[in-house]
């Protein structure tokens, strides 16, 4: 058996909890080489059936003396491949091979330099001295002779290690944070001169492999149903199902009166017109409105959103004969938050989690392309296929649409005043060539009214907050630093064409404490 999705090599990443797994897992396929994590307890044979070139051990915030500290089987180093353990996953590889861990003099954390004083093939390239990035509290202190020392730091006698005569190597920093300036010299040098690998994994040949997979499960009479939001992920799951399956899919979009301003014309330019697509749009605005008259609670409204949301899709879906599949765009790290932990119960690698938007109870059978993927790749895959800039590269949109950036009671007036408002900022940050640069831009109308003098009159209207935050992965994000000029026009410009608003703010906080959205 070879690794998922007919790669014929790959990288297996043992996440013993470390903040950094998927990132370890990205640099690996950014190097081309196709990767997979695995809870730190998976077997040598389920390792085997994955067929990997080499192994990785993470780093992970417990300590390997205490009790209850997670370990790998030791059958894994029996498999004959190559091993690199990086910090905790350094020290759990050398203690099991006789090493001693214990916490370091002073606790190391950012940058150090590192000075090479054993010439090898893991640090080809590198410069004799330079900067690492450390994180840890422990260091090995007590090295079994079976290791020969490659690099020191002024603290740290084992910052890089190689076992004299097996292919296992460690390293005490962080090869994979950008604070590692040579740090994907290292994943090169392991990947290409230590394991072998020749670089196969290519998103072509992945849209090629999904091609033929959907096509032996999907029967010639049988069709599958997309749910199409218009976001990226579904967007990129509707295009690649449409070219392995043609009229066989069905996509359904539903317009819930709370999209942003021409979203629905773009979604059915880009589907219906463009790719040819059977779509279905169903304009459900005045229900999902009606349902939220006098709400203001969010939780409240996201509640009445979701509910409302599976029983118009589910009356859509009963209109497509022969619907046996539903297609999802869950992603990569979808599935490892819904499965694979170290909290998690259940075993790891490819546990089959139904981890989208809509209930099992449907009763399809679910189809998931992207789930291996991460969402740079779904992007790169989404280009691939042909899809516009402007769904390929657009922000996340929440489920619940504007509702909850529209703060307080939503209603078809606010929506509205809210839509131009959050246009005019888009184009502005579009125009200045921002909007690839930030991971997400809107505005919210807030619920509140201030004063304000135009011409001879007082005013007494609408505030508008724009809100825009850097970020790679949305768990933690920081305000962008959006020049104050952009910021005048944009706030002149809603002033002046939005009837209703006489004052924009800009919103300063980071997440956390703060979340993206206001609501
Ligand atoms: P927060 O506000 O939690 O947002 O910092 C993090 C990311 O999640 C998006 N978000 C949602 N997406 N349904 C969604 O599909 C929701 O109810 C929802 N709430 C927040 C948010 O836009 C941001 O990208």
């Amino acid at each position: 058996m070879t690794a998922p999705h007919g790669q014929s090599e790959s990288i297996v990443i043992l996440d013993f909890g470390s903040q950094y797994a998927q990132l370890i897992a990205r640099r690996i396929r950014e190097n081309g080489v196709y990767s997979v994590l695995a809870r730190p307890d998976v077997t040598a044979d389920e390792v085997r059936r994955l067929n990997p070139k080499g192994l990785v051990f993470t780093g992970g915030p417990a300590s390997v003396y205490e009790e209850g500290a997670p370990r790998f089987r030791k059958e894994l180093l029996e498999l004959d491949v190559p091993v690199l353990g990086i910090c905790y996953g350094m020290q759990v590889v050398c203690e099991t091979l006789g090493a001693e861990t214990k916490p370091a003099p002073a606790r190391e954390y950012g940058r150090a330099a590192l000075r090479v004083v054993q010439p090898d093939v893991l640090l080809k390239n590198i410069p004799d001295r330079t900067t690492v990035w450390m994180s840890h509290a422990d260091q090995v202190q007590q090295m079994s002779d079976d290791f020969v020392v490659l690099a020191t730091t002024g603290t740290c006698p084992f910052a890089a290690v190689r076992h004299r005569e097996r292919p296992f190597y460690g390293v005490q920093f962080h090869p994979e944070v950008t604070h590692t300036p040579h740090g994907n010299e290292i994943f090169r040098n392991f990947l290409y001169d230590i394991c072998g690998c020749e670089g196969l994994w290519r998103m072509g040949s992945f849209i090629e492999v999904v091609i033929s997979e959907v096509r032996e499960t999907v029967g010639d009479d049988e069709r599958v149903i997309c749910g199409l939001s218009g976001g990226v992920d579904s967007s990129v799951v509707a295009a690649l199902l449409h070219k392995a399956i043609g009229e066989r899919l069905a996509c359904i979009y539903v317009d819930n009166g709370c999209m942003r301003l021409n979203e629905t014309g773009l979604v059915r330019a880009t589907f219906a017109e463009h790719f040819r697509i059977d779509l279905t749009v169903v304009s459900a605005g005045q229900t999902f409105l009606e349902r939220l008259r006098g709400v203001t609670d969010p939780q409240e409204k996201r509640r009445i959103i979701g509910h409302t949301f599976i029983e118009v899709f589910r009356s859509a879906a009963k209109n497509v004969p022969n619907a046996r599949y539903l297609a999802q765009g869950t992603l990569y790290p979808d599935v490892i938050e819904s499965g694979h932990s170290l909290a998690g119960e259940a075993a790891n690698i490819k546990l089959h989690h139904n981890v989208g938007g809509l209930p099992a109870e449907l009763g399809f059978e679910l189809i998931e392309p992207l789930r291996d993927l991460f969402k740079d790749e779904v992007r790169q895959v989404g280009e691939l296929l042909g899809l516009p800039e402007a769904i390929v590269w657009r922000h996340p949109f929440p489920g619940p649409g504007l509702a909850v950036r529209c703060l307080g009671e939503v209603t078809a007036e606010r929506l509205d005043v809210l839509r131009r408002a959050d246009n005019i900022l888009l184009e502005e940050i579009t125009a200045n060539h921002l909007y690839r640069k930030t991971a997400q831009t809107f505005a919210v109308l807030l619920p509140v009214r201030s004063v304000g003098v135009m011409g001879d009159g007082r005013t007494y209207e609408n505030v508008v907050a724009i809100r825009s935050v850097d970020t790679s992965d949305f768990m933690t994000a920081d305000w962008s630093r959006i020049p104050y000029d952009v910021l005048a026009n944009i706030s002149n410009r809603i002033i002046n064409e939005v009837p209703g608003v006489n004052r924009v703010v800009y919103d300063i906080s980071s997440k956390p404490p703060a979340t993206v959205e206001w609501e």
